[in-house]
């Protein structure tokens, strides 16, 4: 089989699709023949050697798939055979097979392609964990979602509309059309307007109930500022130290000592909650994320959760789909294709 591996830390070329041999399912495993793999931000950061949680290079990064089941392990239902799943996978997603736990798979909708599939997990259940269980978002409260246009955002946006809240967010001029025919309430253009003011404006000074940020460093302190009380700041990445080489280290470095503290006297004074998200760190409470997949697999079929895949890239060109990300392009989600 083959696998797209990053050789080591670099720029797009470090990027090589190599044969592997065909994995065999364990103890209570099962193996997939992935027919889409996400790409997520985190493989960039991989790959730019700025994601803490990578595993060694080489390595075979791919937090998810979807596929079709193609062999059982002991102890593993055999009614699974044959069947069309999406999973969740501690790396290794980006190949042609992979092995799992049983526990990590659900089975796909069939309204949803195999692309669309493998734009579940991550981002859905990413932003699920910020808005619903962390964020505790209300009908009729406000959320400030940053980079609603990307993989997460998009989610975020179909979550807080079946909550019934009213949806700001920040994005590339360019996707605002498309974020705006997608329900999403006021798009600012954090590009080219100091978009904090914009925020205040529209919301007549008040700021929102929840914030969600993936930008990081000093973005966070500006987020907090654009809570109204009782509101919520949720933590979630550091897309701001994206660079390859040196300017990345130096970007990454420059954030991590711009990043705030938050004073408990401050937050209980201003009556300001904030809280951190690692969707990775959160593999040994399997119950729990089983329960949110289910949740947002009953929201396909009750057509609330909508996953948009912008491309599907061949894993031969995963450079390309590096690059696409990065450049900002994406709108939603960019899976590989074996
Ligand atoms: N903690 C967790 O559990 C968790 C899980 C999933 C994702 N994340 C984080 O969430 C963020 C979004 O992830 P995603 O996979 O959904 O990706 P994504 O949002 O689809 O990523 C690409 C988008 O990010 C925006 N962006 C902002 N700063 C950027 C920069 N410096 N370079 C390139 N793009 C930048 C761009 O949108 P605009 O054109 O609108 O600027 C771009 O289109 C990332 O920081 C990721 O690490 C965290």
């Amino acid at each position: 089989m083959r696998q797209i591996v990053t050789t080591t830390t670099g720029d797009i070329d470090v990027l090589k699709v190599q044969a592997k041999p065909d994995p065999t399912p364990g103890e209570g495993e099962v193996v997939i023949r992935v027919r889409a793999a996400g790409l997520n931000f985190a493989d960039i950061l991989s790959r730019q050697g700025l994601y803490p949680d990578s595993p060694p290079k080489p390595c075979v990064m791919g937090y998810e798939v979807s596929g079709v089941v193609e062999a059982l392990g002991n102890g593993v239902n055999s009614s699974f055979e044959g069947k069309s799943v999406v999973a969740l996978t501690r790396f290794g997603g980006q190949s042609e097979k992979i092995a799992v736990r049983a526990t990590q798979m659900f089975e796909k909708p069939e309204r949803l392609t195999f692309e669309q599939g493998a734009a579940i997990p991550v981002n859905y259940l990413t932003a699920y964990a910020l808005l619903v269980v962390m964020g505790s978002l209300h009908a009729g409260e406000s959320v400030l979602i940053h980079n609603a246009g990307g993989g997460v955002g998009l989610a975020a946006l179909d979550i807080a509309k079946k909550i019934g809240a009213e949806t700001y967010g920040t994005a590339s001029p360019g996707k605002h059309k498309f974020l705006t025919d997608r329900g999403l309430d006021h798009p600012i253009d954090y590009r080219n307007q100091d978009w904090l003011a914009v925020l205040q404006q529209l919301t007549n000074g008040r700021g929102v109930d929840l914030a969600i940020d993936p930008i990081g460093g000093p973005h966070w302190k500006k987020s907090y500022a654009a809570l109204r009380h009782t509101g919520r700041l949720g933590m979630f990445g550091m897309s701001t130290a994206s660079a390859s080489g040196l300017a990345g280290k130096l970007k990454m470095l420059k954030a991590v000592l711009q990043t705030p503290r938050f004073h408990p006297l401050a937050m209980l004074n201003k009556n300001r909650g904030v809280f951190g998200l690692n969707l990775g760190h959160l593999w040994h409470e399997p119950e729990k994320v089983a329960v949110w997949m289910r949740e947002l697999l009953r929201g396909v079929d009750e057509e609330w959760v909508q996953p948009h895949v912008d491309q599907a890239f061949a894993f031969d060109d995963v450079g390309k789909a590096h690059r696409y990300m990065e450049e900002r392009k994406n709108i939603g989600k960019v899976v590989l294709t074996p």
